[in-house]
């Protein structure tokens, strides 16, 4: 398969020397595309800024703002058998960026506007295995289950995080495999390598099912 990984955060621009961003390493994209190499499957991870190393055999594509992360992800999408959508993209960015450096004062205002929904944008191609991860301070299946219908993806991987620490990084988190449809499979508290490794027995159930159909009604 070829498999289009998006990992790490993005970072919208305040002024000439500062962004707004979140905690993502990359580290679960990482364990993503050495997973999906080691099962022999073509990888390129579109990243946002991290320190994670990417593995030597993986292409990989850096961005920084979600505006580009989309952009990226929108050139290789069309050839990707399945898009794992890993990167903790920016919900908001701010408005209006300054050009230079905005002097330090009393009080600051800064107006932020939500950036695109890079995985619900994407054009889809048919036969595309697409997978989306929710990370949840509650609730995390069912707000999960409603982000698979709107964001029109196939598998969701949902994750709990209790707000003490980050849950970024290599910290193992609860998580639950939900799709396609009201499927669900609980992870119990699962490493990121796990839930590597899950996601992709099941996007590789689902792509080589799918070719196998299509193959049958061909004959
Ligand atoms: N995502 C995206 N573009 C965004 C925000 C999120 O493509 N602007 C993707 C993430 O990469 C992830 C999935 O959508 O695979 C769910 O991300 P999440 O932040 O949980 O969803 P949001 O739609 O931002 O919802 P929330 O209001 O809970 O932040």
């Amino acid at each position: 398969m070829r498999v289009l990984i998006s990992a790490g955060p993005t970072r919208e621009p305040v002024d000439a020397v500062r962004f707004v961003s979140n905690y993502s390493t990359g580290y679960m994209g990482a364990q993503l595309a050495r997973e999906a190499l080691a099962r022999g499957h073509q990888v390129t991870v579109v990243s946002g800024p991290t320190s994670e190393p990417m593995p030597r055999h993986a292409r990989v594509v850096p961005v920084e703002r979600a505006a580009e992360m989309a952009r990226a992800l929108r050139r290789h999408a069309g050839r990707a058998d399945a898009v794992l959508m890993a990167a903790a993209v920016a919900d908001f960015r701010p408005a209006h960026p300054r050009r230079g450096k905005v002097g330090r004062r009393g009080t600051v205002t800064l107006r932020l506007v939500a950036t695109p929904d890079v995985l619900a944008e994407l054009p889809r191609r048919p036969g595309q295995v697409i997978a989306g991860f929710a990370l949840e301070t509650g609730h995390a299946v069912a707000r999960a289950r409603r982000k698979l219908q709107a964001k029109h993806a196939h598998l969701m991987v949902a994750q709990q995080v209790n707000g003490h620490g980050t849950p970024f990084g290599r910290r193992p988190v609860r998580a639950w495999l939900v799709g396609p449809g009201q499927a669900v499979r609980s992870l119990g508290r699962a490493s990121k390598g796990q839930i590597a490794r899950a996601l992709l027995d099941k996007v590789e159930g689902l792509c080589y099912g799918r070719e196998a159909r299509v193959r049958r009604r061909a004959r």
